[in-house]
């Protein structure tokens, strides 16, 4: 039994050291020198090579390195009936809340042009805020969205959620799928994006999403560049319907140097880091459906591939 590690962007040593502590005797295998295929009865991936996945007729289990499947589920060549599973733990929620905390309160006490006007030696009062007049539209009540809903909700801030199903969060007014997006957005001055990309979610941060906001709307997106039509956002900004934006995920990561969004005045950059997960972190959820494969119980954090999150 061997575990089939696949990434260009993890150090494997690193994963290696970690998961050792929690399974002392693992057998860790790095792609592309996974050896006997026969022996491979799991994998842990970020970003598979398309077609790699089906090689290995005893995989038990395909584990997602971080809380995104997209990286795996874009491979339209997957092995049949071989369940994946996200991974995340309460750090990394922590990690989110933190995010999300700084950047709608970095927006909402005009952070940006403060700092702006200290470079100019300019003294310009703002404020008080109205925190309870100010709604934060959080899309996506999962695992990430629904920590920072909670956490707004506690500093004072009016939060609305948008969900595929209904959600009953204390604090948090929840709106559904198609019909209740418009209202949603109607009265979202931050909006937030924390819904996991699939078919029916990319690009949906386009040009039609964002005239629905609030004139002077700020926008986070800490979920997947495939989230955000570029253009589109770049347009709202220029136009000064959107105020300005705080952007993670990027459809190129690492964003390229040519890209508008590095120099422009209204747009924070910041290098998909809102909640990385450590393998330290980690290593032991991983361990634990590692462990869970190989008796045959129950997985934990399974995807549902109907969904496609
Ligand atoms: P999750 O637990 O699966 O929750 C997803 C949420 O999105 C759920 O509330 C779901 O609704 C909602 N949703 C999905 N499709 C929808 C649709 N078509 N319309 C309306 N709502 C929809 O996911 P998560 O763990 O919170 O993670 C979300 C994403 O955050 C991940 O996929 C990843 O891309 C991103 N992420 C980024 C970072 C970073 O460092 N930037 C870190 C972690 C995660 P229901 O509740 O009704 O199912
Ligand atoms: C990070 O982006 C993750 O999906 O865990």
């Amino acid at each position: 039994m061997a575990l089939l590690f696949s990434s260009r962007f993890h150090d494997p040593e690193v994963w290696r050291t970690a998961l050792t502590v929690h399974i002392p005797d693992l057998e860790m295998r790095v792609w592309p020198d996974a050896g006997d295929p026969l022996e491979i009865d799991a994998a842990l991936v970020w970003g598979p090579k398309r077609g790699e996945l089906k090689y290995y007729p005893n995989l038990r289990v395909i584990i997602s390195m971080g809380a995104g499947v997209e990286h795996i589920l874009r491979d339209s060549d997957l092995p049949a009936n071989v369940p994946i599973v996200r991974t995340f733990d309460p750090h990394m929620q922590g990690a989110m809340v933190e995010y999300v905390v700084l950047h709608v309160l970095r927006h909402h006490r005009h952070m940006p042009e403060i700092v702006e006007n200290q470079r100019r030696g300019e003294w310009v009062k703002y404020g008080p805020e109205d925190t309870p007049g100010t709604t934060v539209g959080i899309m996506g009540l999962g695992a990430f969205g629904a920590p920072p809903a909670q956490a707004l909700d506690a500093i004072g801030f009016r939060v609305v959620g948008w969900s595929r199903t209904d959600k009953e969060f204390s604090g948090v007014e929840s709106f559904v799928g198609e019909a209740g997006l418009s209202d949603f957005l109607a009265q979202s001055n931050i909006l937030v994006c924390l819904l996991p990309l699939t078919p029916e979610t990319e690009g949906i941060i386009n040009a039609s999403l964002l005239e629905q906001l609030p004139p002077g709307a700020c926008v986070i997106n800490a979920a997947r560049g495939g989230h955000l039509v570029e253009e589109d956002l770049l347009a709202a900004l220029d136009s000064g319907h959107i105020k300005a934006a705080t952007l993670d995920v990027f459809r190129e990561e690492p964003l390229p140097a040519d890209n508008p969004f590095w120099s422009h005045p209204k747009v924070t950059i910041t290098p998909h880091n809102a909640s990385d997960p450590h393998p330290r972190w980690v290593a032991g959820i991983i361990a634990e459906n590692l462990r869970r494969a190989r008796e045959g119980s129950d997985l934990l954090n399974v995807v549902n591939l109907s969904h496609g999150y």
